[in-house]
């Protein structure tokens, strides 16, 4: 029994569901039954681009076919949500620049170290990966300092779309005034200042790949927002613990607004700031400064 009346090859359920788990191992993203319209929508543009006939012969490719990797990639592309735009949940950035940042240079100095290391985990065309550049840079906390934040995204095309830095209207819609400086009027949009970009890296990563997470390095702080809202338990829990393993300790961790870890077993601590409740990687006892008597 086909899940949605329409044109083009259909899914029954078990074949959903065949294909909807094995999607998700690879990436993490997980789409419940009663959504699995969108699903069969969505995929069959991956049907036609490779002339198959059905979703049997999908999966069959998907496991089978000697580019299944690229196309499992493919797959994840089109099944996944890009939306993302510069300055996003202000108080959270407010949070940020006002009282993680602060932290984040005293341990660095600490360490001996004038570096800031901060990765935004699942970061689509970059505007998040820009912004938190231009915070930094804005602050005047880290002057001198070797700056690096680092976007990963398991779609190519969003990556090439964050290394052009250039951006229309719908990715300024939350824009604040102040930071339109770091902006050059160019006839495609507004390109990223060459003093920001310099700031910034991107590399391909699929977050599901904790192998391959230790390119990443060590970081001060991890941006992990709008991503793992559309993963399963497990998945996110997977994720989770990579990104825990890349942080320092006494590293940040900022989720997204809907998201929590109140629910989950994790090893994070709670960071009640003014603005935001964030997570922290922990510090050993040890490790503590010892207190003033
Ligand atoms: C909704 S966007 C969020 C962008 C940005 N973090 C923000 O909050 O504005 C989610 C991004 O996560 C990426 N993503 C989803 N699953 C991923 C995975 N397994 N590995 C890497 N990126 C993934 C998607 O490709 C998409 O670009």
């Amino acid at each position: 029994m086909s899940l949605l009346h329409a044109v083009g090859p259909t899914l029954d359920l078990r074949e959903f569901r065949l294909l909807r788990d094995y999607v998700n191992q690879f990436c993490g993203i997980y789409f419940a039954d009663d959504s699995a319209y969108i699903f069969e929508r969505r995929l069959r543009e991956r049907l036609r681009d490779l002339g198959l006939e059905d979703f049997v012969e999908y999966y069959r490719y998907l496991r089978y076919h000697p580019n299944a990797e690229s196309e499992l990639e493919n797959a994840a592309e089109v099944l996944t949500t890009n939306e993302t735009y510069f300055f996003r949940e202000a108080y959270q950035l407010r949070a940020f620049t006002d009282e993680i940042l602060p932290v984040v240079r005293a341990r660095a100095l600490a360490r001996g170290a004038k570096r800031i290391d901060v990765w935004s985990a699942g970061c689509s065309s970059g505007e998040e990966v820009y912004t938190i550049a231009m915070l930094i840079e804005a602050s005047g906390l880290f002057e001198g300092w070797d700056v690096r934040v680092f976007g990963n995204d398991i779609s190519r095309r969003v990556l090439r779309k964050a290394r052009d830095a250039t951006y229309t209207s719908a990715s300024f819609r939350a824009m604040i005034s102040d930071y339109e400086r770091f902006f050059i009027s160019t006839d495609e949009g507004k390109q990223v200042h060459p003093r920001i970009r310099s700031m910034c890296h991107f590399g391909h990563l699929n977050l599901m790949n904790e192998r391959r997470a230790a390119i990443v390095g060590r970081v001060d702080v991890t941006f992990c927002r709008n991503v793992l809202i559309y993963f399963d338990d497990t998945s996110r829990q997977k994720v989770l613990d990579s990104i825990y393993q890349r942080l320092h300790r006494g590293g940040y961790l900022l989720l997204g607004h809907s998201e929590s870890l109140l629910q989950s077993g994790t090893a994070f601590e709670i960071a009640q700031l003014t603005t935001d409740i964030v997570y922290r990687r922990p510090i050993p006892y040890t490790e503590l400064p010892p207190r003033k008597l």
